[in-house]
């Protein structure tokens, strides 16, 4: 299939832009590079060992969108299926800018769909996420669970669920997979590719490696008074390479199913608290975690994780690389690139 992956340039669009390669499908990406760099592109490009067509486009721009499918056609080779990665991402900075993460993540959707509806392309893998379960007390997430945010960005993976839900029954020849993320973590095994946050990273994973790497002081552990096994945060980590695996898996498999719309997390379904993810990173590092235990970070859920069993049926995927594996991905990439990808 020709597959537009929208974000194909950042962290998990650029291990899954290389899994559909590999599964030889073919790729255009479609990045506005505000949060990606174009080395990032040029190093894919050499582990894939071929050329990979790249827009910088703007999808909040409905007529650039609308151009994009245009010139594939005119190009002889029609986009018929979109991963949609493209979007801000982070919960805190979603909280200060409600209106920029609302109309980016809002727009974009919408232009992609507006395009896609113009152009017959039916095919639509949306990158979702674990927040949309909100604070529910059972902590083992099933699929059929209801959905609340917590953060103007969770309710934009909320809303486009909900945009998403109404187009299916609308018009049941879309072919729609909502894929809800648990908490994305390691690198590709080159340590070419991996998570390159810009300034201070908000996520644990990343911050835990910086640290290793001597970029940062100490973790903060943001408390260790929850009802856990040490007191400390628990979720879901899911190697990157086994979430990219996850969307391959998905977009073929939606153009075999009955269903307009097929919910599905992806998680691995072991649950880790921060401590034991530190004891994993610094094992796999060599290297000392230095940490300090800080009051709890305001909006911040106690525990919860996967239960993948639907995906793993439905699909055929299990996500099978160990917190161990992770973490020594992780690390590869960080020491082999301190400062992450080259401007
Ligand atoms: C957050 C978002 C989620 C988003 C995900 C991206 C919420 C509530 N959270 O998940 O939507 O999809 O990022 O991966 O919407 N921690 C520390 N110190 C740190 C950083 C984190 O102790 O410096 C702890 C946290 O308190 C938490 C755990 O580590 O217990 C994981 O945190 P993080 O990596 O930020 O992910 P989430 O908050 O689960």
């Amino acid at each position: 299939m020709r597959v537009l992956v929208t974000g194909g340039a950042g962290y998990i669009g650029s291990h899954t832009v290389l899994q559909l390669l590999v599964a030889n499908h073919s790729v255009l990406i479609a990045d506005d590079f505000s949060n990606a760099k174009p080395s990032a592109v040029t190093r894919l490009e050499e582990l894939a060992g071929q050329s990979i067509p790249v827009c910088r486009v703007d999808l909040t721009d409905e007529a650039a969108t609308l151009a994009l499918f245009d010139d594939a056609i005119a190009g002889g080779q029609p986009i018929e299926a979109v991963i949609h990665f493209a979007g801000f991402k982070a919960v805190g900075e979603s909280v200060a800018k409600p209106l920029a993460y609302y109309r980016n993540n809002l727009d974009t959707t919408f232009s992609v769909l507006r395009a896609m509806d113009v152009h017959g392309v039916r095919q639509f893998v949306f990158s979702s996420s674990a927040t949309v379960y909100g604070e529910n007390p059972v902590r083992e997430r099933t699929e059929d669970m209801p959905t609340y945010a917590t953060s103007p960005y969770g309710w934009t993976k909320v809303m486009v669920e909900q945009v998403l839900r109404d187009l299916a029954v609308a018009d049941d020849s879309w072919r729609i997979a909502l894929l809800r993320y648990f908490n994305p973590v390691g690198a590709h095994a080159s340590g070419r590719i991996g998570e390159d946050p810009s300034g201070l990273p908000n996520n644990l994973m990343p911050f835990v490696a910086q640290v290793a790497v001597g970029r940062r002081e100490k973790l903060a552990v943001f408390g260790d008074d929850y009802d856990t096994v040490d007191g400390t945060g628990v979720r879901d980590y899911i190697h990157v390479e086994d979430l990219a695996a996850g969307h391959v898996a998905a977009l073929e498999r939606i153009g075999l199913r009955d269903d307009a719309l097929s919910v599905w997390n992806l998680g691995s379904g072991h649950p880790e608290s921060v401590l034991e993810v530190v004891a994993a990173f610094a094992r796999a590092s060599g290297r000392e975690i230095p940490y300090e235990v800080v009051p709890r970070r305001p909006g911040d859920v106690d525990a919860y994780w996967a239960n993948p069993s639907k995906a793993n049926r439905e699909l055929g995927w299990s996500a099978t690389r160990t917190i161990d594996e992770m973490c020594a991905d992780t690390w590869r990439w960080q020491s082999q690139n301190p400062n992450g990808y080259p401007d």
